[in-house]
């Protein structure tokens, strides 16, 4: 036990109110402790590395992983002739132990999620925010039939996310249904006993997912309250039969890695115990050093960058009908580099979605061509307020000026908004 100093007990039930003919549920269940050997069907950077975990990700940026079980489950039962879709889909329950890691203390990268989907194919899914799963146009469709339980380790404003250390529970969206920030409410303390966990502290944690189509109840925590709970009708979402796995992504600029050490499934019947002292350890990748670089050099690189390439910085505050301008405590520390948001609005072309480069950890990265002096530009639209998102962005330029020369060719410019909502 010493190896997992952290537990997160997440408790994830998923109940339906319907009451229909017992059925045989196709005989789903398994246990991993460890993946030698486990024949998931893995793409994108994911792997299993030599000690036996599975590897979401591999610490390269801007990538994503997907693991899954390499066969669809019956979800509504055996399959067959007299199998119909108007058939409940089973309980079942699950549970693993995953771990994420980033080389940075103290700044997230972004998270994974256990997945259950009609389709394995994410090609077309987005890495960063996305975490693999969707991408701009697909997030929200219902056409998805997707439901997803986040472990998501940074803040995406377009998602609404409570915080940048959240458990939610995702249907068709990234925008959860419910969500909550991590931790678990220990049994033992009897007056509330919620306790944080840093999802992103690269200890190895377990997550409980349970369904039980009894109720339509949706929760997560463990063993005896849960984390989040929320209401929703699964058979409405999910077909007969569906994939079961987990997606992982990396984002443009922090490295981060996300295992999984074990993992069990049962279909009608509990998830089988993971017996934790059996599992792969996982490695020890923060480095004390490297951070301790990243504080001292982060202040220069950036200032240097921000002279180098010229960047602007600007933020828009509509009040009255009137452009007004705050200082961000940052900005004071390099000096204001600003343009008007009516430039870079027209530059942008009203930030369109074919104008957009890519999309960074909690912002979409436009191209657009600055009206008077036709120089080429690349504008970041982040939220006034999101000092996680700011030092985040502040990071990235920093690693993107000393790692590279991709961004020579632009201004960097961020677009801060005032969301008055
Ligand atoms: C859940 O969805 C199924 C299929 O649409 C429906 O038959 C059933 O009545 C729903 N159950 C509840 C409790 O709403
Ligand atoms: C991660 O995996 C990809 C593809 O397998 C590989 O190209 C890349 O070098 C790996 N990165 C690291 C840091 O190992
Ligand atoms: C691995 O899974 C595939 C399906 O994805 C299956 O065809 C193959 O037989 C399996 N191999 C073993 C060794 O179990
Ligand atoms: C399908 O249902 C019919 C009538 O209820 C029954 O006779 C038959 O054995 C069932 N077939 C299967 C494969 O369960
Ligand atoms: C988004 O994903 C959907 C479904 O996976 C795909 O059909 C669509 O082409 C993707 N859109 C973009 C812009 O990649
Ligand atoms: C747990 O984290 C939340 C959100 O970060 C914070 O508001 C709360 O004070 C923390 N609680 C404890 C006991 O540390």
């Amino acid at each position: 036990m010493k190896h997992l100093p952290f537990l997160v007990h997440l408790f994830f039930l998923l109940c339906l109110g319907l009451s229909l003919t017992t059925r045989c549920a196709g005989d789903v269940q398994f246990i991993f402790s460890g993946f030698t050997g486990a024949n998931l069907t893995l793409d994108g950077v994911a792997a299993v590395t030599a000690g036996g975990m599975l590897e979401l990700t591999n610490g390269t940026l801007q990538r994503k992983g997907h693991a899954f079980y390499p066969a669809p489950v019956p979800l509504r039962g055996a399959a067959g002739p007299n199998a119909t879709t108007t058939t409940a889909v089973e309980s079942f329950s699950t549970s693993f132990v995953f771990g994420v890691m980033s080389d940075h203390v103290g700044l997230s990268a972004h998270g994974m999620a256990f997945v259950v989907a009609a389709s394995r194919d994410f090609s077309s899914a987005l890495p960063s925010g996305y975490l693999g799963l969707l991408n701009v146009t697909s997030d929200g469709d219902t056409g998805n039939r997707l439901l997803a339980v986040e472990l998501d380790t940074m803040q995406n404003d377009e998602f609404r996310d409570i915080n940048g250390n959240h458990v939610g529970i995702d249907i068709n969206s990234l925008h959860s249904l419910r969500s909550y920030s991590a931790g678990y409410y220990n049994d033992d303390d009897n007056n509330n006993g919620f306790r944080n966990l840093t999802l992103i502290s690269g200890e190895a944690m377990q997550v409980w997912v349970d369904y039980d189509r009894e109720t339509t109840r949706i929760a997560v925590a463990k063993p005896k309250r849960p984390l989040v709970s929320a209401r929703y009708n699964l058979s409405t979402l999910l077909k007969d039969v569906a994939y079961i796995g987990f997606s992982a992504a990396t984002g443009g600029t922090l490295r981060s890695r996300h295992y999984v050490l074990g993992w069990s499934f049962g279909l009608g019947r509990p998830a089988p115990a993971i017996d934790i002292t059996k599992l792969p350890k996982l490695p020890r990748t923060v480095s004390k050093d490297r951070s301790r670089i990243l504080q001292i050099t982060l202040p220069l690189a950036t200032a240097a960058f921000l002279l180098t390439v010229g960047a602007a910085v600007f933020m828009l505050v509509q009040r009255n009908r009137r452009y007004s301008e705050l200082l961000e405590d940052w900005e004071i520390e390099f000096g204001p580099h600003r343009f008007l948001y009516k430039d870079l609005f027209h530059a942008t072309e009203g930030f369109k979605n074919s104008c957009i480069l890519g999309i960074g950890g909690f912002g979409k990265v436009y191209r657009g061509v600055l009206p008077m002096s036709k120089s080429e530009i690349a504008v970041k639209r982040v939220s006034h307020g999101s000092r996680q998102g700011m030092k985040q962005f502040i990071a990235e330029i920093a690693l993107v000026a000393s790692n590279t020369a991709t961004l020579c060719n632009y201004l960097a410019i961020v677009s801060a908004e005032v969301n008055f909502s």
